[in-house]
């Protein structure tokens, strides 16, 4: 992608070494969000590539999807659903398990929250081992629907994240090896 608005949003996330623990090169993206040109910029590039591709329900994986994925929600006209972190949504769930760079962790989203064959894009700010994505990817074939494609603003690629997505394309802005 030789996108020039990519250069400043690159820019505009900033990098903590050592959080949350040694080791960890931690890409922060509330710096971003101080920069609305650089925001602004982020969110117009996915709804430009997803207003046309008939998407129904933009999944928001907890807590940096909930950030990223309803505006890009609003900007293609779909509707937005929760992955959230366990105990949290007060209706009937399904959920799954998954590994992160540091720690275990579990995502639920609301029963018929996602009906079976709609299309969904599954949306978070960054891909490390890929663990959260494919729960997220999960979560939406168990009951039925169709994941067109996961998008995330940061990929780290040297964890090979995306070749755990069972083959669903990854679409991302920026790559911090
Ligand atoms: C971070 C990030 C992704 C996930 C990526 O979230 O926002 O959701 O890790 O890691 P993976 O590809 O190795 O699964 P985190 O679990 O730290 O939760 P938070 O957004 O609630 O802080
Ligand atoms: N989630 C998993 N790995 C991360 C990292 N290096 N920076 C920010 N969020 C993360």
């Amino acid at each position: 992608q030789d996108d020039p608005r990519l250069v400043r949003i690159k820019e505009s996330i900033r990098t903590i070494p050592d959080f949350p623990k040694a080791g960890i090169l931690f890409r922060d993206v509330t710096t971003l969000l101080l920069d609305h040109k650089a925001f602004k910029d982020t969110i117009d590039i996915f709804v430009e590539r997803y207003k046309h591709m008939k998407i129904d329900a933009v999944v928001g994986i907890e807590a940096r999807g909930f950030i990223f994925g309803p505006p890009i929600a609003l900007g293609i006209g779909a509707k937005f659903v929760p992955h959230r972190k366990p105990k949290k949504l007060p209706g009937p769930v399904v959920a799954e398990e998954y590994t992160l760079e540091y720690g275990t962790d579990r995502i639920e989203m609301h029963e018929g929250a996602v009906q079976s064959g709609e299309r969904c894009l599954v949306v978070d700010d960054l891909i490390a081992t890929g663990g959260t994505l494919a729960a997220g990817i999960r979560l939406i074939e168990r009951v039925g629907a169709e994941v067109v494609e996961c998008a995330c603003l940061i990929e780290l690629s040297e964890l090979k994240g995306r070749e755990k997505l069972m083959g669903k394309p990854l679409f991302v802005l920026v790559d911090f090896e």
